[in-house]
């Protein structure tokens, strides 16, 4: 499907869901009011692929990250979608194929992945549903 609508109500904070958009997983995660802090204080030239985390969520939706799940390396689907996953070293996501480390705004933070885990075009719809493309 060009473009898919997603409810969001179900997904409680702190969880994940994956969905399948143009043949490809996006990860819609929940985030705590401490996954965003940990986003929003990180220092920008600490990072590999420089981007606030204002630029990664939509203002007023702070809480949900909606990224595509696709390592940027070498495209393996990275580990952290549930809380008993291995999250990495920052909290977000950990590729477990060559060891890269993703933060909880799905940016690149160590390892060989080379920019941040890519974000689809969508919007909200209300504040519990979305549509993706
Ligand atoms: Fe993810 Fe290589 S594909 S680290």
């Amino acid at each position: 499907l060009a473009s898919i609508e997603v409810d969001l109500s179900p997904i409680a904070e702190g969880q994940a869901i994956t969905v399948t958009w143009r043949g490809k997983p996006v990860f819609v995660r929940h985030r705590t009011a401490a996954e965003i802090e940990l986003a929003r204080k990180t220092d920008l030239n600490s990072l590999i692929d420089p981007q606030p985390d204002t630029d990664r969520v939509k203002e007023g939706h702070e809480q949900w990250l909606i990224a595509i799940g696709i390592c940027t390396h070498l495209g393996c689907v990275p580990m952290g979608q549930k809380s008993t996953d291995p999250r990495g070293d920052y909290g977000g996501w950990f590729c477990p194929c060559h060891g890269s480390h993703y933060d909880t705004a799905g940016r690149i933070r160590k390892g060989p992945a080379p920019l941040n885990l890519a974000l689809p075009d969508y919007a909200f719809l209300d504040d519990t549903r979305i549509r993706i493309g």
